[in-house]
């Protein structure tokens, strides 16, 4: 990455104002498009819209900017009222996209669908001010940073968020300061602004998924310059945190991962998880159908066939949440899924009968055996062929 360049950039009325980096080139400086892309990820933000473009230009002056406002197909009327500002002011963009909804790939997209040299990520919601953003360019360019974020400070949070989301924030940064290696403030802020040339250093070895983009940057690139401001957290103007139990089991995942400089399969950790609650599922469906009067074989049949579809459809939203099947898929994955379980119980079988006769009758060591081949086989077929990413 090229360190900064200290030209100041002459606005469009002629004086000088605050620098902004430049990236690789001169010729991006003094070129006419863009210097600086804010890319705001929406999903059912449509009253947040106009006041936060209208912040935006007040807080970013003459400066060559743009908005690009990437929605994930909101259902509020949030891509119909961003048209609505952009008809008004050609400054404003927007993506809308179909699939694979998500905050951390929808920055990505939006950071992809530009050309300035300088980009900037913040949230839809109110609770980052444009205001701030000129200083973070500041610091972009004094510091010799290629990534500047504005850091939430412990007091604000306290009082924004709720009780037991401040903890689990500051848990989790503690975590997250593990497995990054550095001692960043506030490493889950989804307000920053970084070189273009940086984050596409950086983008092809994102895990793109989840909420924390800051974070998957920061421990993806040891070599990325990271230097923080910090910024008053304020409370969302409008609509309300997408942020559920199936975000935070992402970012446990990817905690995980990260912790583990990528050693541990946390697919692996996840699906293998599941199939514990299967067993768990099992057993509650079979006491409980035989309580209702079933003999046992036929109460174990229905037993291990819940159990297998709760199985598919938790690996569906918690193993798979990226690669899930929607809709008429679902049901054809489900078939599939059984369809796997019944094969590799098969191998299971054979295996464990094949370990049983060299060994001579070691019960626990043939069923392991059996029982290791049985989820590795369902673990290798789910991942490479069920739920197989649909990308190049
Ligand atoms: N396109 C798109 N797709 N946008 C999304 C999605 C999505 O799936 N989910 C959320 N957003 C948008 C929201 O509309 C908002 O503009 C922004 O992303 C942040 O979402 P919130 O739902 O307001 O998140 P939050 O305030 O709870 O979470 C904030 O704090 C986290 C750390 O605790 C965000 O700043 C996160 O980025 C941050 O990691
Ligand atoms: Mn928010």
């Amino acid at each position: 990455v090229s360190p900064a360049v200290a030209d100041p950039l002459p606005g469009p009325a002629g004086g000088t104002q605050t620098a902004i980096t430049a990236g690789p080139t001169s010729t991006e400086v003094h070129g006419s498009g863009p210097a600086l892309t804010v890319v705001i990820p929406v999903l059912d933000e449509r009253d947040n819209i106009a006041p936060l473009v209208r912040r935006l230009s007040d807080s970013l002056g003459d400066l060559r900017w743009e908005v690009l406002f990437v929605d994930d197909d909101s259902r509020d009327g949030t891509a119909e009222e961003v048209t609505r500002v952009a008809r008004a002011d050609p400054r404003v963009r927007l993506i809308v996209r179909l699939r694979d909804p998500g905050l951390a790939n929808a920055c990505i997209q939006g950071m992809l669908s530009n050309t300035a040299p300088v980009l900037c990520v913040m949230d839809g919601d109110g609770q980052h001010d444009p205001a701030y953003i000129p200083q973070l360019l500041a610091v972009l360019e004094s510091a010799q940073a290629d990534l500047v974020s504005a850091a939430r400070q412990p007091a604000h949070m306290q009082r924004v968020l709720a009780p037991g989301r401040s903890l689990l924030s500051r848990l989790g940064n503690r975590l997250i300061r593990l497995a990054t290696g550095r001692s960043t403030q506030d490493p889950l802020s989804g307000f920053f602004v970084i070189r273009r040339g940086a984050f596409l250093a950086a983008v092809r070895g994102l895990s793109n998924s989840g909420f924390k983009l800051l974070f998957d940057l920061l421990a993806s690139r040891p070599a990325l310059r990271h230097a923080e401001i910090p910024f008053q957290f304020r409370e969302r103007q409008h609509g309300e945190s997408k942020l559920n139990a199936l975000v935070l089991w992402q970012f446990g995942l990817l905690l995980l991962e990260k912790l583990s400089r990528g050693w541990l399969p946390v697919r692996v950790m996840s699906f293998v998880g599941v199939g514990m609650s299967g067993l768990l599922v099992h057993m509650l469906v079979l006491y409980l159908l035989m309580a209702l009067g079933l003999p046992f074989l036929p109460a174990h049949g229905a037993a291990a066939f819940t159990a297998m579809s709760s199985n598919f459809f938790l690996n569906n939203l918690l193993t798979f949440g990226d690669r899930r099947f929607r809709g008429r898929g679902l049901l054809l994955g489900w078939l599939a899924y059984v369809a796997i379980c019944a094969v590799g119980l098969a191998a299971n079988v054979s295996a464990a009968r094949w370990v049983f006769d060299r060994t001579h009758g070691l019960v626990a060591l043939s069923a392991l055996a059996g029982i290791v081949l049985d989820v590795a086989w369902k673990f290798i077929i789910s991942d490479k062929l069920l739920w197989r990413p649909r990308r190049r």
